[in-house]
């Protein structure tokens, strides 16, 4: 699978270029269900294109895990508009940190993709969900990799009910649900 380079993730996350692909953080964060008390992870959050608006979706009584492998290396802007408690730490998508049925909703935008494994990782996704949990997933190109998003949407098909799915310029967007 075609991987972006880690010296692009900076790149990825300038806002006006993001702006032009069609990417509207305020609007996308709207995929993540928000309730007072949310423990949410943010899984590959790279540059933090969504992290500060999810935080302030999210709210002050809840708590947003912003994971990547490179957070340690990577500047993060404090958010200017007050929202949930972010710890920012550093993990793999496939081996997540955290205990089973311990998160009310996780996010991958663009970052699945770049895993080596997604069966691992929406594995993953699916153990460390409650019951009535959501992953919402951000897909890179559909078009140029319709291989690649059929295989994701079957493999959550298998372990979630998909509630929404939509198929943008540059991008697929899914909500799925753990039964
Ligand atoms: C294309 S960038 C997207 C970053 C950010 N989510 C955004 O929307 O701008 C992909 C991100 O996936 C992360 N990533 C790569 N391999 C990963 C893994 N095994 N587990 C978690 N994140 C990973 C990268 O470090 C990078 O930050």
């Amino acid at each position: 699978m075609l991987r972006t380079p880690a010296r692009c993730y900076h790149f990825i996350s300038h806002r006006t270029i993001r702006a032009a692909l069609g990417d509207r953080p305020r609007r996308d964060v709207r995929w993540i269900p928000a309730r007072p008390g949310t423990v949410c992870a943010e899984i590959g959050s790279g540059g933090g294109f969504y992290t500060a608006e999810l935080a302030r979706r999210l709210g002050p009584q809840s708590l947003l895990v912003a994971l990547d492998p490179a957070a340690a290396d990577t500047p993060h802007e404090p958010p200017a508009a007050p929202g949930a408690r972010i710890a920012y730490i550093a993990g793999d998508g496939c081996a997540l940190p955290f205990a089973t049925a311990s998160l009310d909703a996780l996010l991958y935008s663009y970052s699945l993709e770049e895993m080596p494994d997604a069966r691992a990782a929406l594995t993953e996704a699916e153990r460390v969900l409650r019951p009535g949990g959501q992953v919402v997933l951000f897909l890179w190109r559909p078009v140029l990799h319709a291989r690649r998003a059929a295989s994701v949407l079957a493999l959550c098909r298998e372990r979630f009910e998909v509630v929404r799915a939509e198929r943008g310029m540059q991008n697929l967007r899914l909500a799925c649900r753990k039964p």
